[in-house]
């Protein structure tokens, strides 16, 4: 088979796959102490590799098949955090390709066994920092194509349509009391959701705003208010590793565009685990710990509606579920490791979601989110 066949039937492969799959669901969340105010969250959880990062690998595929860059037998080297080489994984499968995994050895073991379970393999690092250079050595040495999703993933989606997750949202909002959200809350790990996000909003003209949250250790934030609100924090120091696995970096990445984004909001990470925690009970199951940062930004944004006047809709997204942190956000000990007083964060939390109690001033930059 020529290289060009093999290009064509590869494609063919992905978009089959895609031709079998549902769109994920979209799932009111009630926020009882906000009247007048209507929540979602857009399940990514339910695709068939758990987690949003499904689109991701599918985008990150097509797009390295259309430019040329992978070949029957390439080996697939990815530098993740976890959720995106699971993915991969699968469509590495899928083609017939060799995987490996380049992450943190902090790495949950669950998203291990699951790279395994895909057929891949998992090359540790010891932080987070030395992912993207072991993954060009290892793509060097083994002839192979270095995906590189921190650089790629805000241009390998289609933001413009085809189903990606801003187009899925608006249009599962159609029958809704306040069809078009008056903001959409996610958070970064490459940013390419954030870029999809607010690039379709404006396209299509809608009065839609981004805020993205971010976790305690990342760069993003201090990058933002430099890059957008022109302050002066210098060039931040790289952040420690995050501890809400999937988001936040040590640097501000190349995906992570500023100007798709209206607001940014840093969220401590207890408050992130506690608003998991109170997300679990209100939809009756587990969720992961970035799902839980960007619930804290969906209280930050009704808190300020509510405090406008304003009624509406803020949607966002439960990135993945909680089964692949039982030894972590799942197991009791974590907890005391690092140090969170959950039972304080836990009653604040709920406080703000049932009662409209007041959340702690965060630091926010950018648009104000009423
Ligand atoms: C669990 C989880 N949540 C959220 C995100 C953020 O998505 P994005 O990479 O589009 O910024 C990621 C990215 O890795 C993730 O793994």
């Amino acid at each position: 088979m020529s290289q060009r066949d093999w290009v064509a039937q590869a494609i063919r492969k992905i978009e089959a796959d895609f031709n079998r799959s549902a769109d994920t669901h979209l799932i009111p969340l009630g926020l009882p102490g906000f009247p007048g105010i209507d929540v979602y969250l857009k399940d990514e959880s339910s695709h068939p590799t758990g987690s949003l990062k499904h689109r991701l690998a599918r985008s990150l595929f097509l797009y390295a098949l259309a430019n040329g860059w992978l070949h029957a037998g390439s080996t697939v080297v990815e530098a993740s955090s976890g959720s995106t080489a699971v993915s991969e994984a699968y469509f590495a499968r899928l083609l017939g390709l060799p995987f490996v995994a380049v992450m943190p050895s902090s790495t949950s073991p669950e998203k291990i066994a699951a790279i395994e379970f895909h057929g891949g393999r998992c090359h540790l690092v010891p932080s987070a920092c030395g992912i993207a250079e072991a993954s060009v050595r290892l793509a060097r040495e083994t002839g192979g194509h270095f995906m590189d999703q921190f650089t790629y993933a805000e241009r390998a989606t289609d933001w413009r349509a085809n189903n990606n997750i801003a187009e899925s949202i608006f249009k599962q909002m159609a029958h809704e009391a306040h069809p078009v959200p008056r903001w959409i809350v996610c958070s970064a790990g490459t940013g390419g959701t954030s870029a999809t996000i607010g690039r379709y909003a404006r396209y299509r003209g809608y009065d839609t705003r981004v805020l993205c949250a971010d976790p305690e250790h990342s760069a993003f934030f201090a990058h933002y208010a430099r890059c957008i609100v022109g302050e002066a924090t210098g060039d931040p120091a790289p952040a420690p590793p995050s501890r809400i696995e999937g988001i936040g970096r040590p640097r501000a990445e190349a995906s992570f565009i500023p100007g798709c984004v209206d607001a940014m909001l840093k969220v401590p990470d207890a408050l992130s685990l506690a608003a998991m925690r109170w997300t679990n009970t209100r939809l009756g199951r587990r969720v992961g710990g970035s799902t839980g940062t960007n619930v804290i930004g969906v209280l930050h944004a009704a808190h300020a509606m509510r405090a406008a006047g304003r009624s509406g809709s803020i949607v966002s997204i439960l990135c993945d579920g909680g089964e692949r942190y039982a030894h972590s956000y799942y197991a009791h000990d974590w907890y005391a490791a690092q140090g969170f007083d959950m039972d304080a964060a836990g009653t604040l939390v709920r406080a703000v979601a049932e009662q409209a109690a007041a959340l702690p001033p965060l630091p926010t930059a950018g648009e104000a989110a009423n």
